[in-house]
């Protein structure tokens, strides 16, 4: 038999090699090279003499119906919508983010609404004592839910206990990096332990039908720490985010095979725990300048709720060979677009300035829709015209200069309505497309405005300078 050329392998890349090393060449992990057996690999099974296939019932897609897997509802609106829904029974979800950022709140005020509706819930900690959990549900006013706790971090030790007795709607493991089983020999933490616990638990929730949420943190990059092989491993991955300085939280959907993945929930780090924000629009565009240039109101969607951001542009002079061009929120080369857009199809001189452009209250906005709103903040800022704190826009912007319909006009439309604006600027035709929204079109509370080509919006802008009568270096 042929010599195996390598029997070495990454666990996080999957990389071969012939010798054993610290650290994987190909993707840099640290400690996360196995020895695999000498022999894997197609066919070499038939040389060992191991034993032939079984033969297995292959069911049918048609035929197989199967009622939609129970959910787990928390009763926490943000947190239920962004997982889909609610839990979902035999599955396991990763929840992401960073330390301190608020993991273990969330989940102990999950666990403590579920138990207080009667499901058995456990939650593991294997960061914190008993004490200090009990304590931290004490101070948010949860003393009274039956949460079952334990400070545990053998994996073998906490399926055999969760065995014994009735099974769990959800069990809590805060956070799988304390993990360990002893399957494995290298240390908790390490890429190899992680995995392994990580499979251990996953096979409790199929076979039980428990509901598992796995806590990771993750590392200033955004990596979840150790593997990103849970990722991989787990049916959703929901990602917890804050923003310096406010005590905003945003959860995320960054994976889930039982529900969409551009869902957000946002949430309120208070002195009581995290409170939901149920109107997130009017939180993002608090303490807004209403009089001044540069601002725009964008009328976003994340995920099925209409959301309300401002995007802010200064455009200065610019004293350096190559302005500066610098963008929070927003992509890069999105700006640089625009700004081409600008300068070529209306006539706008935007070279020798520095442009600064961000979105307001830390969110990140990815939608082309915002190209619009994007392009009247700088025009404002250029020009120094206010647009007016009762508007709002949307719609993408092409390299023709053509300003596009985008999806989801009438609840845009309706949020801003909602909100008290007053003016919206939007391309032609989503309105009309979007199925009968004659009672928003024809309303006297929402005045649409529709542009058809970028140079339209110039002139809306500079309209408003000629009845101001103010000076600016706009070209039109
Ligand atoms: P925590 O849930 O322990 O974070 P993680 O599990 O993600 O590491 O949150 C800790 C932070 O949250 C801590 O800095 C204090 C703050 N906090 C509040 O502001 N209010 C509260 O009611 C609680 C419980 C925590
Ligand atoms: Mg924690």
């Amino acid at each position: 038999m042929a010599k195996p050329r390598a029997s070495f392998a990454c666990q996080n890349c999957g990389a071969l090699s012939q010798r054993w090393q610290g650290r994987c060449e190909a993707c840099g992990e640290w400690n996360s090279i196995v020895e695999e057996s000498a022999a894997a690999g197609i066919g070499a099974q038939a040389a060992l003499g191991v034993r032939k296939g079984r033969v297995f019932h292959l069911s049918n897609l048609i035929e197989a119906d199967q009622p939609t897997p129970p959910r787990i509802l928390t009763g926490i609106g943000e947190l239920d919508r962004v997982s889909g829904g609610g839990f979902v029974s035999g599955s396991v979800l990763l929840l992401g983010g960073e330390p301190g950022i608020g993991k273990s709140t969330l989940l102990i005020q999950a666990c403590a609404a579920l138990a207080s509706a009667g499901r058995r819930v456990v939650y593991i900690s294997g960061e914190e004592a008993v004490d200090q959990v009990r304590l931290r549900a004490l101070r948010l006013g949860l003393g009274e839910s039956p949460v079952e706790l334990a400070a545990e971090t053998s994996v073998e030790d906490i399926v055999a206990t969760l065995s014994a007795g009735a099974r769990p709607a959800l069990v809590v493991i805060d956070s799988i990096q304390t993990m360990w089983t002893s399957l494995i020999e290298s240390t908790p933490g390490t890429v190899s332990q992680v995995r392994g616990a990580a499979q251990a638990l996953i096979r409790f929730a199929k076979t039980t039908g428990a509901a598992v949420i796995l806590v990771g943190h993750v590392t200033k990059d955004g990596q979840i720490a150790g593997p990103r092989v849970v990722e991989h491993m787990v049916d959703a991955v929901l990602s917890f985010e804050g923003e310096g300085g406010r005590d905003l939280r945003l959860l995320r959907a960054v994976k889930n095979r039982f529900g969409a993945t551009d869902e957000i929930g946002v949430f309120e780090m208070t002195g009581r725990g995290l409170a939901e924000v149920e109107n997130p629009s009017a939180l993002f565009l608090s303490a807004r300048d209403l009089a001044a240039p540069g601002a725009a109101v964008f009328a976003g969607m994340e995920g099925s709720r209409p959301l309300l951001v401002e995007f802010q542009a200064l455009v200065a002079q610019s004293s350096l060979g190559m302005p500066r061009r610098a963008v929070v929120g927003w992509d890069a080369s999105r700006l640089a677009m625009i700004v081409a857009v600008l300068e070529t199809h209306a006539g706008l001189k935007l070279s020798q300035y520095d442009i600064y452009l961000t979105v307001a209250g830390g969110l990140r906005v990815g939608e082309p829709a915002a190209d619009l709103a994007a392009a009247a903040a700088l025009i404002s800022s250029l020009s120094n015209i206010a647009l007016g704190a009762d508007s709002v826009f949307f719609g993408e912007i092409g390299l023709s200069g053509a300003i596009r319909p985008v999806a989801h006009g009438l609840a845009r439309l309706k949020e801003a309505a909602k909100l008290g604006f007053r003016r919206a600027t939007i391309p032609q035709g989503p309105a009309e497309r979007d199925g009968a929204p004659k009672d928003i079109a024809t309303s006297k509370d929402l005045a649409l405005r529709n542009c058809a080509h970028i140079s339209d919006l110039v002139a809306e802008i500079t309209v408003g300078r000629k009845a101001r009568g103010r000076e600016a270096p706009v070209d039109d």
